[in-house]
């Protein structure tokens, strides 16, 4: 399996000076503890790093350290998710039939969860891990006014992997450039153009890294694993 990595935000909402994926957890850079996760995930062979060119000196050292064995490749981001996914899916291998999409901010996810949704995307076209919301959720106008509050049972937050036939993908995110779609992920231009995507159980210790607050608990939970 293919996997690809958006990792070339710059990490706003840390507030650190640089791409967040650089600050240290458990004495080695977030980063790390994704490509840990994939290196150990007996089904992903090929890992495709999309980042912004300034940090690439720091990825290569980054990867030397870990001594990975499967093959690597940089490749340049865009200025937003989907254009940093947009490059990556040109830049696959043309043998590439699927790809998983990981985001280099979830660096708890584990190997196991990498190889379900590998298992599951040969028997479908699309599909997310995520999990069931806990909390009530409210949708609220601009003025601060509660205007609905969806059943939560029909509520799953969203994480990654996600997965995707390729040429389908390839097709949604042409087609997301074409209509002006902004997402802030791939199974939205999926969902856009009509196509069924399916939800892997996720775990729920698979956050994303956004706040400074997030990076304390990313410790607290690596720091309890065997
Ligand atoms: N990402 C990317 N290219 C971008 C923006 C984001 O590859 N132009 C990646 C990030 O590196 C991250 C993932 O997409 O792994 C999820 O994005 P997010 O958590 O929003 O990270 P940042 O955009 O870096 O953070 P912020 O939005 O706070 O600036
Ligand atoms: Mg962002």
């Amino acid at each position: 399996m293919h996997l690809l990595i958006p990792a070339a935000g710059s990490g706003k909402r840390m507030g650190a000076n640089c791409n967040k994926l650089l600050l240290q957890v458990r004495s080695k850079p977030l980063i790390a503890w994704t490509l840990l996760a994939a290196e150990a995930a007996s089904s992903i062979s090929w890992i495709g790093i999309v980042s912004q060119p300034p940090d690439w000196d720091d990825f290569k050292s980054i990867i030397a350290d870990l001594k990975l064995k499967k093959t690597i490749a940089l490749i340049s981001g865009g200025a937003t998710r989907q254009e940093s996914v947009y490059n990556g899916l040109q830049a696959l291998p043309t043998n590439a039939e699927q790809v998983l999409i990981h985001d280099g901010a979830r660096c708890l996810v584990t190997p196991n969860l990498f190889d379900a949704c590998s298992d599951v995307i040969l028997h479908c076209s699309g599909l997310i891990a995520a999990v069931p919301v806990k909390d009530t959720i409210k949708v609220v106008d601009e003025n601060g006014i509660i205007k609905g509050t969806p059943e939560r049972k029909q509520l799953w937050a969203a994480q990654t992997p996600q997965g995707f036939d390729v040429n389908l993908l390839k097709h949604c995110h042409a087609e997301g450039i074409r209509q002006g779609w902004e997402v802030t992920d791939d199974a939205a231009l999926f969902e856009k153009c009509g196509l069924e995507v399916r939800i892997v159980p996720g775990e729920e210790t698979n956050l994303k890294i956004t706040t400074p607050q997030d990076l304390a608990i990313a410790e607290f939970i690596l720091s309890h694993r065997k």
